[in-house]
């Protein structure tokens, strides 16, 4: 007896305080029980549902809402068919809730004008003399989209009784890109094996496909790439798509479209042909039957995204054809059923000498205005490869006659995995804002990808993140990286949201509201990128990992099979100083930017330090506008870097109280493998460049732990996310 009452005290401090297991896998849809004054006002706000005619998909919205208000408030709500009190929540279209249609929601005074074939509009109305709440859109998919909007209010502890929200995605495909290979290892994945297990598909469809839609949809996300863009030419065959379309046919309730990567060489190696040349017919008869199997399987297809003539893959160049004949050709294919081609510009070859940061826009640049209207160009946020800090894509600004969206890497690739807390957001955001001067000042790199710059009438709009999913049970491998995809799709919604918005409505959602733990974690994750900038590659350093895995520091890669996959290429530290010119007196890749822009970048005066040595060789005595040379502030900017992390532990420690054990744990954990890891970059570092810069440590500055043969002896393997590799 006297145990049991030990439990029941127990079970109730546990409930008071939120603290119970978890593992994560609920992301940030944990719909735990509230406390306090704000809860009987939801009581009251919410005390019934009321749908309309049933569909696939607003029969998810309402079971979202049972279990979203159901969880918070702890009760389980009434369904009715008309309002009977005060508090209903009313839900649908004016095609599937005669209620909503009556309420007349168009014009000024309405708002489904406004809000497309995927917003929506919450409203607080009276309603035959009572108080009711609506979530009303033009489709099914935006009433799902407006119920989980609602539901994040309660989460995030808004106040819910005047509700006039009106919203509306300013980019149209939403996509996640997978790296996901058919043996189920993902390409640059931290978080385990592929979620998607072909070898049972299409049998078996495991619960977690549902789970993985209703988070995308809880975000926006309406399309997803399952496989790797080095693509299989077997993932197009028969017994695969058969595996897509039971997938589609999982995420269809949810909104979220399936897209597939396309080898450019599968006529040759599945279908028989002798060329892949894009304009031989018997090729383009081939892709059209491809995608008319296709569509038969999966009737919202959504089209392919192509790797083309980059790092190995094939392509169109190998028949001396151009980007914008391989694009059209598949265009042509997936046309008559409404689909599109996301053709990347990431790529560079091995046999052009020229600064790989230019070759992206060689290529493509001449090429502006010749592809098919059903072809977006899939660009990445910055001209090398998803560094921790790049300067935006010249393309941004240089194609107006040709659709664009931006690519973002959500896996951390080169951001310390999945055990380095790096909040994304400010990175994105960074870009976002970005200013291309393309049409004079303001036109952003989110004004770029939205449309609105567009010379040539509307066209196809997207922003796609290569996914960091995978078959862990917290989803991204770390808890923190669960904020990595949310801020991906919050962004590609609305890309004027700020990170420090953003960070806050996660931390509510997936730890706790209370404002004593929010404050610090916010903070947190906000300096968390220019921490991982600093200790990895300061001021507009790039690509210094070690090779291959691409794990820890390796700026004396040099050697091997291409220069521009070496650090040396990218460091060019020697006697004289370190950084990559790319003024005139260098490989001149500024020119590739708008004059305004180009100006700034070219002058040493008036480049902004973070990207100082992406642009500029400089000496190891040049003076920075903190008055200290580069030696010495390369050697404080590392350092501070390692600081920064150990602030981030010692604030952790400090919460632990306001976190369920499991997860508090594992991110103390994890902070402690990044704060070890974040000196072995600094020390590493400042080992080689002193090689170069012959210079002492500032007073005060500790030297590297270990001697330079030491860190450069170091060899892994087994890195996760990419293929073994012996060590020599
Ligand atoms: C990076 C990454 C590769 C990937 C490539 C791409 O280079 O290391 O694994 O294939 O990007 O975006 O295609």
């Amino acid at each position: 007896m006297r145990l049991l009452s030990r439990l029941l005290l127990a079970a109730l401090i546990i409930a008071a305080t939120g603290a119970r297991a978890e593992d994560g896998y609920d992301l940030w849809l944990r719909y735990r029980l509230m406390s306090g004054e704000l809860l009987k006002s939801y009581r009251e706000s919410a005390r019934e549902i009321v749908p309309g005619t049933p569909s696939a998909t607003l029969n998810v919205a309402q079971s979202e809402l049972a279990r979203g208000l159901g969880g918070l408030m702890g009760m389980e709500l009434p369904v009715s068919a008309q309002p009977t009190r005060d508090g209903s929540v009313i839900f649908g279209t004016p095609a599937s809730s005669a209620l909503i249609a009556r309420l007349k929601l168009d014009g000024a005074a309405g708002g489904l004008d406004r809000t497309g074939n995927e917003g929506y509009l919450i409203r607080s109305l009276g309603y035959e003399g009572h108080r009711v709440t609506i979530i009303a859109a033009n489709a099914d998919i935006g009433v799902l989209y407006g119920t989980f909007h609602f539901l994040r209010l309660l989460q995030t502890h808004q106040p819910i009784e005047h509700l006039d929200v009106v919203s509306a995605p300013r980019i149209q495909r939403r996509v996640l890109d997978h790296w996901d290979n058919l043996d189920r290892t993902v390409e640059r994945g931290y978080a385990g094996q592929s979620i998607w297990d072909w070898h049972k598909l299409p049998d078996y469809l495991d619960p977690r496909y549902t789970d993985y839609a209703r988070a995308c949809a809880s975000l926006g996300i309406n399309g997803t790439i399952p496989t790797n863009v080095n693509a299989s030419p077997i993932g197009l065959t028969r017994p695969y798509l058969q595996k897509y379309a039971s997938l589609a046919d999982v995420f269809r309730p949810y909104g979220v479209r399936i897209y597939l990567t396309a080898r450019f060489s599968a006529p040759i190696e599945s279908g028989g042909l002798k060329t892949a040349d894009p304009l031989d017919p018997a090729v383009r008869a081939w892709w059209r039957a491809k995608a008319d199997e296709i569509y038969a399987l999966i009737p919202d297809f959504g089209g392919f995204l192509v790797k083309a003539n980059s790092e190995g893959q094939p392509g169109p160049q190998d028949y001396s054809r151009t980007h914008a004949d391989g694009a059209n050709m598949l265009a042509e294919a997936v046309a008559p059923h409404g689909g599109i081609i996301m053709w990347r510009a990431f790529v560079y070859s091995q046999n052009q000498p020229d600064d790989r940061a230019k070759q992206a826009y060689a290529e493509f640049v001449p090429l502006d205005g010749k592809f098919r209207d059903n072809v977006v160009l899939q660009v990445k946020n910055g001209p090398i490869d998803f560094q921790p800090r790049e300067p935006f894509h010249p393309l941004f600004g240089a194609m107006p006659r040709t659709p664009l969206m931006l690519e973002l890497q959500i896996t951390k690739e080169y951001l310390g995995f999945a055990t380095h807390l790096v909040y994304l957001a400010p990175l994105f955001e960074e870009t976002l804002r970005s200013d291309t001067y393309a049409k004079g000042p303001d036109s952003t790199v989110a004004k770029v990808i939205d449309g609105s710059l567009s010379g040539h009438g509307p066209h196809t709009t997207g922003m796609a993140g290569v996914a960091n999913i995978g078959s862990d049970r917290n989803w991204t491998g770390s808890h923190f990286d669960q904020a990595n995809w949310y801020a991906f799709g919050r962004l590609a919604w609305d890309p004027a949201l700020t990170s420090a918005d953003i960070a806050a409505e996660w931390v509510k959602m997936t730890f706790s509201i209370e404002p004593a733990f929010v404050a610090p974690v916010v903070g947190m994750m906000l300096g968390s990128r220019e921490a991982a900038v600093e200790y990895m590659t300061p001021l507009g350093l790039h690509h210094q990992m070690s090779r291959h895995g691409h794990y820890g520091p390796g700026p004396w890669v040099g050697g091997g099979a291409r220069a521009d996959w070496t650090s040396v290429y990218f460091n060019r530290a020697d006697a004289g100083g370190i950084g990559f010119d790319r003024t005139k007196t260098g490989s001149n890749a500024v020119a590739q930017y708008t004059p305004h822009v180009a100006g700034q970048f070219a002058d040493l005066k008036r480049v902004p330090e973070k990207y100082l040595l992406w642009f500029h060789h400089v000496p190891w005595d040049y003076r920075l506008s903190s008055g200290r040379t580069l030696w010495d502030e390369l050697v404080i900017d590392y350092t501070q870097g390692v600081q920064r992390v150990s602030g981030m532990r010692s604030t952790w420690a400090g919460l632990a109280a306001f976190v369920d054990p499991e997860r508090y744990a594992q991110v103390s954990a994890f902070l402690a493998i990044q704060e070890k890891e974040a000196k072995w970059w600094r020390d590493a570092s400042i080992a080689y460049f002193q090689t170069f810069s012959q210079r002492p440590l500032p007073a005060g500055y500790e030297p590297p732990e270990h001697d330079l043969q030491y860190y450069e002896a170091l060899c892994f393997p087994y890195v996760p996310g990419s293929a073994p590799q012996p060590c020599q």
